[in-house]
């Protein structure tokens, strides 16, 4: 099985050398090539990534694996190729596509994100989950931010590939992106581990405000005094790629540092829900608050925001407990 594993590895590192190679040499490389450029990205940018291409066709990835022994059976293993069952074949998963390669903190490679250079649906492919790749726990341009830096004090997560490599474009080596996914108590926990401090960018749209909020919910239990997450938001229709490229680092560090704290989001957004003014409106805000609260580890922050409840409601921790469960809350001491 050890064997079988480095096998999987060294056959997603040729894929990877593969694609970069077809950038250089592939008969279609200037769509690729000139597809990268009007993203505004340079070739420095894009090796430092591994960024290349995968050609048209439907076996270039097979042929160029010709001479090693159980190849299909490898690549399918790996995610790479497909097998047609009805038609008892196998074709290669990417095609025509700029390659992201996905690295694991160690810089082995894991898998790839594709992008069509048009229109086409779907936008993005993904590597398969497989016995060594978990898109609940990776992310997509960690290894190369701690390449960049050996000390990073925080880490930007935002959604899609382009993101990451044109944040980095423009001079913002430290963010991250999940890969496809939501944001997951293991990428927080994993990412609290290396920095003290998040910071969710997400997209200037629906999608991205939902995953706001989903991302404070995953935030709350795991949060610990200490650490620090944030959430910054776009204008309408932008995401860091477009903004960075419009208004370039200075300007978008500027906003980074006029991101929500959490507990700013948190009660910005729960308000927004409720109206204040109204007892009812506090009752409501109060039942939606308290259980998320109560997610958290007991902490400072935690402690404090039971208080902002206190304020709101005109209640004390007593009176909110004997409604609702607050025993962590109330009976154990803050941490430290
Ligand atoms: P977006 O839909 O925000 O990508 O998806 P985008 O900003 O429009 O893409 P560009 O800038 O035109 O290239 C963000 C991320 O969501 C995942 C990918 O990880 C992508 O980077 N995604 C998106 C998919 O997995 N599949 C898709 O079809 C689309
Ligand atoms: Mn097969
Ligand atoms: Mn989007
Ligand atoms: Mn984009
Ligand atoms: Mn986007």
């Amino acid at each position: 099985r050890e064997q079988q594993l480095k096998r999987q590895f060294e056959a997603l590192e040729q894929a990877n050398n593969f694609f970069q190679q077809q950038l250089r040499h592939s008969p279609e490389r200037k769509r690729a090539v000139d597809y990268l450029k009007q993203r505004g990205l340079s070739g420095q940018i894009a090796a430092a990534f591994g960024i290349g291409y995968a050609p048209p066709g439907w076996d270039n990835l097979l042929r160029h694996f010709d001479s090693v022994d159980n190849a299909t059976a490898l690549l399918e293993q790996s995610g790479m190729v497909i097998h047609n069952e009805d038609k008892q074949s196998h074709y290669d998963r990417f095609r025509d596509r700029i390659m992201f390669p996905i690295r694991d903190v160690r810089g082995r490679v894991l898998g790839f994100g594709g992008r069509v250079l048009g229109d086409d649906k779907p936008k993005y492919l993904n590597s398969p989950e497989t016995p060594t790749f978990h898109k609940g726990r990776e992310l997509y341009g960690l290894y190369e931010a701690r390449k960049h830096s050996n000390h990073l004090d925080r880490l930007l997560i935002v959604e899609g590939y382009m993101d990451v490599v044109s944040l980095a474009q423009h001079g913002i080596h430290w963010s991250v992106a999940t890969l496809g996914t939501a944001t997951t108590a293991q990428h927080l926990e994993r990412l609290f581990k290396l920095v003290p401090e998040v910071i969710f960018c997400f997209d200037g749209d629906q999608a991205g405000r939902t995953a706001a909020l989903r991302a404070l919910n995953t935030t709350l239990p795991v949060i610990k005094d200490g650490q620090q997450a944030r959430f910054l938001f776009l204008p309408d229709g932008e995401d860091p790629d477009t903004l960075v490229r419009q208004e370039g680092e200075a300007a978008f560090s500027e906003r980074v540092t006029q991101a929500l704290s959490l507990s700013e989001f948190f009660f910005k957004s729960l308000s927004d829900d409720a109206d204040l003014t109204s007892m009812d409106g506090r009752a409501r805000f109060s039942n939606t608050a308290l259980p998320l609260i109560n997610s958290m580890h007991p902490s400072l922050l935690k402690q404090m925001m039971l208080d902002r409840i206190c304020e709101i409601t005109g209640l004390s921790l007593e009176q909110l407990s004997s409604v609702i469960d607050l025993h962590q809350a109330t009976h154990e001491a803050p941490a430290n």
